[in-house]
């Protein structure tokens, strides 16, 4: 399968639009992305538009890597078409790119010039484009775009009959613009396939796709398979209007459907986030791929889905691997009175802390409760929740102190019941010791499990430094977990089995 050529309007029809365009040095900062992500042709700018964008497109003429193809914009007169070969002739690879409307009701509304006029003045324009590009530079290119393309349904057969001549004339490549996306895609690929079926063998046929009616992506991609070659992408969609085409969303979705993609993918999300930074267009919250949002899940079932897949190569709720284009493996796991009980265990494991899906199933009601009134919760409230509800347990125990009195004689004094009791025991440490004294006060239990954890104090502050875990084995064998936090590591582990026997004595 014949390779996309990616053909990127950031610097040209993405600076038209925005509120401020681009001085030379972020033009130089942005050709240098473009220069990461590997594109195969980048648009400079308009040469004739202002003396700020000339020398610009001289400077990143220049600055062109190898191979590449550099194009600038003119209208169908001859001072524009002066102007870019002036500013960027001296490319390894120029392309002066000459545009016009063949639309009628462009030409009628707002050129006011009759259609024989347009052709004509369009092919002269290629024409002269050709002379005076190849006198520059033999490997010069010329590029043609029928301006609203989208619009010539009724006059398809003149566009492409013309179109015929433009080639004749010197067009190696011809560009056609959904100037303003008005219909379906499908509608648009018609066309596109009509000069494809006339001219495809002769020159590269290529797309530039406005998103009027957020179907770009859609338009460009089914483009490409109908025979499309050259993608005219923007980064983070910019353009004019509701944007150009998502030069990400069609890399990605391309890759997605088994196309060799020559473009460094890796390098999407941090670039995108430099040209939301340069062009002060934030990225969109839900934006596909680059969003803060793209990759959070709150329903309990995405969740549980997403948690099941997170390392594997096809997520159940993601299109991609995020390290494809360069961002984290993280999917965010949001908590809401959506999210379930995955969630929990995810959350509360990924702070650091143990925890069974038994008790995630336990704490689930009550962290659901608290976040229909508050919405999403953090994982610091999440924790809370955890520690009120696993480590403050009410049961017939109260633990009241302890000391070892000598090397072998562990005190202990508890209420059971609200009854005061002291006992005795030995041991290594105060957990064998603790566990010896309540068998001699009659409470015997088995340990099956220990192991304590250093907390982090910032979070839990300095009355928190360790986490014990302690399983004892119940009434009928069950293992209960017992866990506490302190700062003094000895009282971490009484208290943990003191956890455990609440669980046990109601
Ligand atoms: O949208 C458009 O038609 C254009 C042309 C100049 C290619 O940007
Ligand atoms: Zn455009």
């Amino acid at each position: 399968m014949r390779e996309p050529f990616f053909y990127d309007i950031t610097l040209r029809d993405g600076n038209q639009s925005l509120k401020k365009p681009w001085q030379l040095s972020e033009k130089c900062l942005i050709f240098d992305k473009l220069r990461e992500l590997n594109v195969q042709a980048v648009e400079v700018g308009f040469p004739a538009s202002s003396h700020m964008d000339f020398e610009a497109c001289k400077t990143l003429a220049d600055k062109a890597w190898n191979n590449l193809v550099v194009s600038a914009l003119a209208r169908t007169v001859q001072k524009d078409i002066d102007s870019a070969v002036l500013a960027i002739g001296h490319a390894q690879i120029p392309r002066i790119h000459v545009f016009l409307t063949l639309s009628p009701f462009h030409m009628k509304y707002v050129l006011n010039k009759d259609p024989n006029y347009c052709a004509h003045t369009a092919i002269e324009a290629v024409k002269y484009a050709y002379e005076s590009a190849k006198k520059t530079n033999k490997n010069a290119q010329i590029q043609f775009s029928v301006e609203h393309f989208g619009d010539c349904e009724n006059n398809i057969d003149f566009v492409v009959d013309t179109l015929k001549q433009i080639v004749k004339s010197g067009a190696s490549v011809i560009n056609l613009p959904n100037t303003v996306e008005r219909k379906r895609p499908r509608v648009f690929i018609n066309l596109v396939e009509k000069v494809i079926d006339a001219l495809g063998n002769d020159v590269v046929i290529s797309m530039h796709n406005h998103n009027d009616l957020g179907m770009a992506t859609a338009t460009t991609v089914e483009g490409y398979f109908s025979g499309v070659t050259q993608l005219e992408c923007c980064l983070n969609g910019l353009g004019e209007r509701a944007g150009n085409t998502d030069f990400a969303q069609v890399a990605v979705a391309l890759y997605n459907s088994g196309v060799s993609v020559p473009v460094n993918l890796d390098k999407i999300y941090e670039t995108a986030i430099t040209i939301s930074q340069m062009s002060k267009v934030p990225i969109y919250e839900k934006a596909p791929l680059v969003g803060p949002e793209a990759l959070a899940h709150r329903s309990g079932i995405h969740q549980d889905g997403a948690i099941k897949t997170k390392d594997m190569e096809f997520g159940a709720y993601r299109p991609i691997r995020p390290s494809l284009i360069g961002r984290d493996d993280d999917e965010k796991i949001g908590f809401t009175s959506q999210s379930g009980k995955s969630a929990v265990y995810e959350i509360i494991n990924n702070a650091g802390y143990p925890i069974t899906l038994d008790e995630a199933v336990r704490l689930t009601p009550v962290v659901k409760e608290i976040s229909e009134q508050k919405g999403e919760l953090g994982a610091d409230e999440i924790l809370n929740v955890y520690f009120d509800k696993i480590l403050n347990i009410e049961g017939a125990f109260e633990l009241i102190s302890f000391r070892h009195e000598s090397s072998d004689k562990f005190r202990l004094e508890f209420k059971f019941k609200n009854e005061y009791k002291e006992a005795f025991g030995r041991g290594n440490g105060p957990l064998d010791a603790c566990l010896d004294a309540l068998k001699n006060a009659g409470f015997e239990r088995k340990l099956s499990f220990y192991k304590q954890y250093a907390l982090d104090e910032d979070k839990f502050g300095s009355g928190a430094s360790a986490m014990s875990v302690i399983n004892l084995i119940g009434h009928n064998g069950e293992e209960i977990i017992g866990r506490a936090i302190d700062k003094n590591t000895a009282k971490a582990n009484v208290k943990a089995i003191f956890n455990a026997l609440n669980q046990l004595y109601k």
